[in-house]
């Protein structure tokens, strides 16, 4: 049978958190706040117009329209010059196994990500063609936890979606998958993804067999 399998991109397919960690981080200290590890966790799987209303949030900051954009389009030219020296080395283990097994058994592949540089990164690592559909942070309305991405995901495979698989890393994220009736699979800590259907420490805990009862389920 046909599903279709929706990767995230950031901490599923590249380990991104570590740039956008750097370039909120260079924010947020040119004004006065302070940025943790703890709270770049909180911003997995967040747009870039809310992490940056958190982070403002947290340092109890009120900005004009002018400035708040001012400093969206600086942090993510920041983000940029870290993504562009970024190549295949960056791709996460086992996840070229994965995409390939499922090309091979014909199964549709989609990206479901919030980034606006998805298709920028997917270019860098050389995963691009993998993808028969790409829905990004251009792509919808509404963040996740709401379902939005993963259903435009669904509809451009046209894949139903009670037939289709996520791979995600955050929990905003596993909440749209399950919001969206789809199959959830947490990448990461089981203890933080306890929505999920499944979690995984990584791609590499992921056999080809477990693979395959998904698809024949
Ligand atoms: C992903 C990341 C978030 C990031 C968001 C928007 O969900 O996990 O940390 O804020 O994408 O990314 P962008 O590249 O558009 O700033
Ligand atoms: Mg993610």
């Amino acid at each position: 049978k046909r599903k279709g399998f929706i990767f995230d991109l950031d901490g599923v397919i590249v380990d991104t958190a570590k740039y956008h960690f750097l370039a909120w981080q260079k924010l947020a200290n040119s004004i006065g706040v302070e940025f943790t590890h703890e709270q770049n966790e909180q911003l997995k799987g967040v747009s870039r117009v809310k992490s940056l209303e958190k982070i403002l949030s947290w340092g109890n900051i009120t900005l004009d329209n002018e400035e708040f954009t001012g400093l969206m389009a600086k942090k993510n030219e920041d983000y940029l010059l870290h993504i562009e020296k970024m190549d295949a080395s960056e791709i996460l283990p086992d996840v070229p196994r994965v995409l390939e097994l499922l090309e091979k058994q014909k199964q549709g592949i989609a990206l479901g990500s919030a980034s606006k540089n998805a298709e920028v990164i997917l270019q860098k690592v050389h995963l691009i063609q993998k993808f028969s559909a790409i829905i990004d942070g251009n792509g919808v309305t509404k963040g996740k936890p709401d379902p939005e991405v993963f259903l435009n995901a669904a509809k451009a495979l046209s894949i139903a979606p009670e037939n289709c698989i996520v791979f995600e890393d955050a929990t905003a994220g596993i909440k749209a998958a399950n919001a969206a009736n789809m199959i959830s699979i947490g990448i990461g800590d089981a203890s933080v993804l306890h929505e999920a259907d499944y979690v995984f420490k990584d791609f590499t805990e992921i056999s080809s067999d477990f693979i395959q009862e998904l698809i024949k389920k």
